[in-house]
């Protein structure tokens, strides 16, 4: 793909989205806040692109990807009102139908096209599904990486805003009461990411995002999220914050060691 090529897809982002700009005020915001992360997730993944050394091409393919990996939450929000795939329809499908109906991909090889799709399809899952080829387990593991390295700064602004300022849709609705399902501990102590149908409470879905930290697979990634410092300020807005103290060490080492390039086997 060609610079130009991305440049198109850019300019077509940008006319796509004014489409969803006819809403109300709530409806405004959650459709700004999937623009400004779509964004925010370009850049990154121009930094994950130059860490960890690809070439222009791959750079650009990874660019695509990132740009249009979320394109399907525009029409569920409009449809669903919400952003919670479980209530409305899985966000990654709703964007490769995008893509598709939009013609988007068409004049790209037959090959860099597929490797678009297939990121753009498997960015959600829980897991990286078995038994990926190479060149399509690259741009999704680095998609991945990228869209949780913004999806941490999204949630961290949610908190700082006043309530009557935040986008609704954000938190997924999950309520902010001060438990913490012993679950959800046991998970993240197992060194494994939180599911997300075990989460019962906002601070269940802090603990969700901290435990993300074993599913990133770039040391690049771990490195940007150290300098960020996104978990120690997620951990700081969890309460009471001594109880997890020991928990979030091991999280904080294991930020440390991946981004000194220990990434578990198979990674
Ligand atoms: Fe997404």
């Amino acid at each position: 793909m060609n610079q130009s090529e991305l440049d198109r897809l850019q300019s077509w982002f940008d006319s796509y989205v004014q489409t969803f700009y006819d809403t109300d005020d709530d409806g405004l915001r959650n459709i700004r806040l999937k623009v400004e992360h779509t964004g925010q997730v370009c850049r990154v993944m121009e930094l994950l692109a130059a860490g960890e050394g690809l070439s222009p091409d791959d750079a650009r393919i990874a660019a695509a990807a990132a740009l249009l990996h979320d394109v399907g939450r525009f029409p569920q929000y409009r449809r669903w009102r919400t952003f919670r795939d479980s209530d409305s329809d899985n966000h990654a499908r709703l964007s490769v139908e995008v893509l598709r109906e939009q013609r988007l991909l068409e004049r790209l090889e037959v090959g860099e096209r597929l490797l678009i799709e297939e990121a753009v399809r498997f960015h959600n899952l829980l897991e990286l599904p078995a038994r990926l080829k190479s060149p399509t387990a690259l741009f999704l593991k680095l998609l991945r990486d990228a869209d949780k390295l913004d999806i941490w700064r999204v949630f961290l602004d949610y908190f700082q805003k006043p309530p009557e300022e935040r986008a609704s849709a954000a938190s997924l609705g999950f309520p902010d009461r001060p438990e913490i399902s012993p679950e959800c501990v046991a998970t993240l102590a197992a060194g494994r990411v939180i599911r997300l149908d075990t989460v019962k409470t906002l601070n269940d879905f802090k603990l969700l995002q901290i435990s993300w930290v074993y599913d990133l697979n770039f040391p690049s990634s771990c490195r940007l999220l150290a300098e960020r410092g996104h978990i120690q300020r997620l951990a700081a807005t969890i309460q009471p914050g001594e109880a997890l103290a020991p928990l979030l060490e091991k999280v904080m080492a294991e930020v440390k060691g991946r981004a000194a390039g220990q990434l578990p086997e198979g990674i």
